[in-house]
């Protein structure tokens, strides 16, 4: 058994060190890319790639645990675009953006198993994706980063000029001016966030929050080329499960509970561990999703929730916990005890407050809320929410090493 596993690791070091590092792989923006880390020979557990972006920062792009067989795309800059092929660890990116551009780091199980690198650079027909999308809003949610990629025009001799107008407010964001040193000038909020590209005129801002929502227009040698509209909307809230049974042990209702404050058009997409099984549009929210018991219980099911900017996913609720024999979880048990002891004391306080003078008028004075209204009862709820496993959730914080 040592000898086995001593070979499966020698092996997999043999070919991981003769497998030469790749080298620069270079794609247009619009592109789709593939990775294929170098065959291995040992069982998988996890297979994670992670990626080194060109300011150094390191955040996860996708895991699959073998172990739940879950998938985890934690990153918005990755989200709805990357896969990965869970036999062999096969990264596809689509729709690439210049922000994929970096270092991209294969583990199995925990070990690097390889490394890639990636140059992705601004198309020169505008055949952006986003650019596409002529005359639609760029969605985004506050913290992603937006470009935008003039087209038409060839080159600026005096100035480049992009200005932000929000209501009634215009400001510049950025002006180039060769005359300046350095030629270009960022301004106000814009100043830690936003970049210039001097050849192509493309404005970067990162970070954004809501208040960067509004016009871009983009100006050159005094002349107003193009306008580009930016809708940022806050991040969204993590969705919770909220469990319901009926008479029936072998169905349970689930509802997807989520802080719908300052989102509208949300869709809630329910899945169970292989698929996406319902969409429910914002008139729908309060319908329950249907399950019934299909004796695996690692099957598993989520609700997320989805705007055109991004997605966010619940916590996994498990079948085996789905169908638990009894109604009640601890924290309803919980719930009735503290009730049942509130309303014993509520009693005694009642006899005394009756019956001795001197107690009634201490607490007459002091608790208004006695004058009229009884105390109300704690309510206890047939509702008991589910108990979540701990799972590689969407939000999680990228890790280190
Ligand atoms: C998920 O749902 C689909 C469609 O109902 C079903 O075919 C599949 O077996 C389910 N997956 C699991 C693991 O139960």
């Amino acid at each position: 058994m040592a000898f086995v596993s001593f070979s499966t690791v020698f092996v997999s070091v043999m070919l991981f060190t003769v497998s030469p590092v790749a080298g620069k792989t270079e794609k247009t923006e619009g592109d789709t890319v593939e990775f294929t880390p170098a065959e291995f020979t040992v069982s998988i557990t996890t297979m994670e790639w992670t990626h080194v972006d060109k300011s150094s920062n390191k955040i996860k792009a996708i895991k699959w645990d073998s172990r739940d067989q879950s998938l985890n795309i934690p990153n918005p800059r990755f989200k709805k675009i990357t896969s990965i092929d869970t036999k062999t660890g096969k990264l596809t990116i689509e729709s690439l953006t210049k922000e994929h551009s970096g270092q991209y780091k294969f583990e199995l199980n925990g070990e690097t198993k390889g490394e890639f690198s990636l140059e992705v650079s601004g198309s020169k027909e505008g055949g952006f994706t986003e650019a596409k999308r002529k005359g639609e809003p760029f969605k985004k949610e506050e913290g992603q980063e937006v470009s935008f990629l003039p087209k038409d025009f060839a080159k600026a001799t005096q100035s480049m000029i992009w200005k932000h107008i929000a209501g009634l407010d215009t400001t510049r964001v950025a002006e180039w001016d060769p005359k300046d040193e350095p030629p270009v000038t960022f301004h106000g909020q814009f100043r830690n966030i936003a970049s210039l590209d001097e050849t192509t005129g493309q404005l970067t801002i990162k970070n954004l929050v809501e208040e960067h929502s509004g016009k871009y227009t983009f100006y050159v040698d005094g002349v107003e080329k193009e306008t580009f509209i930016l809708v940022v909307s806050k991040r969204l809230p993590i969705p919770t499960i909220e469990r319901d049974t009926g008479n029936n042990p072998n169905i349970v209702y689930l509802k997807c509970n989520y802080d719908g404050s300052g989102h509208k058009d949300l869709l809630i997409i329910w899945s169970n561990s292989t698929q996406e099984l319902r969409t429910m549009k914002p008139e729908e929210h309060d319908k329950s999703f249907i399950v019934e018991k299909s004796n695996n219980p690692d099957n598993y099911y989520t609700c997320s929730l989805k705007s055109p900017a991004g997605r966010e996913t619940s916590l996994k609720a498990y079948e085996r916990d789905l169908f638990k024999e009894s109604g009640l979880g601890e924290g309803a048990i919980a719930g009735i005890i503290i009730s049942i002891i509130i309303l014993i004391c509520g009693g005694v306080g009642a006899f005394f407050y009756k019956t001795n003078s001197v107690f009634h008028d201490l607490i007459h004075d002091r608790f208004s809320c006695l004058r009229g209204n009884a105390p109300a009862p704690t309510e206890t709820n047939a509702n008991v929410n589910v108990p979540l496993r701990n799972s590689p959730s969407s939000t999680q914080p990228a890790d280190g090493d």
